[in-house]
């Protein structure tokens, strides 16, 4: 059997072409709350309801998570463009002067997104330069709106006919 190898660059290029929605997962650090732009979410079982999510060994996030076992995927609308940036840059506090609320466990959960979903991790995978995360759906809710998407590189805000 012949096996092709791609390098990094092609291979996020072509991945590319999957048009995806953008969320940004929230948890808690002791230094305080953390978040990442993952569009690396997928819904996993019904029931018991579990989706996961894979986030990269190096980002700081990740650590909070396996540290608090807990995370929040916060669904971005389509006018959170800004947001979705701002929370794949590294920079210290990307929570500064944003309108967030504290759940019951002390995890932000982000205002104007159009889903947001509790979880708790069940198990953890390596997946290579990136770990897998199971999470448990603990609460969930939804509001209004339309969502934000990611398509070769570019954030699209999609605009739903009706
Ligand atoms: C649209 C979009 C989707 C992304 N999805 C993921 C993802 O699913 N998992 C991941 O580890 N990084 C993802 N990233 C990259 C992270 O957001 C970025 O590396 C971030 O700086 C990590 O922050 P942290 O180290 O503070 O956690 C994505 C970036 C963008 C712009």
């Amino acid at each position: 059997m012949s096996t092709t190898t791609i390098g990094p660059a092609e291979f996020r290029n072509v991945i590319g072409h999957f048009l995806t929605g953008v969320t940004v997962v929230t948890t808690r650090h002791p230094t305080g709350p953390q978040g990442i732009t993952a569009s690396a979410v997928t819904s996993l079982s019904v029931e018991p309801a579990r989706l996961l999510i894979c986030l990269n060994r190096q980002s700081s996030t990740r650590g909070a998570v396996v540290d608090t076992g807990r995370f929040v995927v916060n669904v971005l609308a389509a006018d959170q463009e800004a947001l979705a940036r701002r929370f794949a840059a590294k920079s210290i506090d990307k929570f500064a002067s944003l309108p967030f609320s504290v759940d019951a466990h002390g995890l932000p959960r982000l205002a104007g997104t159009i889903a947001t979903l509790g979880c708790r991790v069940v198990n953890e995978f390596d997946g290579g330069s990136h770990s897998i995360f199971i999470g448990e759906v603990e609460d969930a809710a939804h509001a209004p709106g339309t969502p934000l998407g990611y398509f070769r590189s570019r954030f699209i805000g999609v605009d739903l006919p009706g």
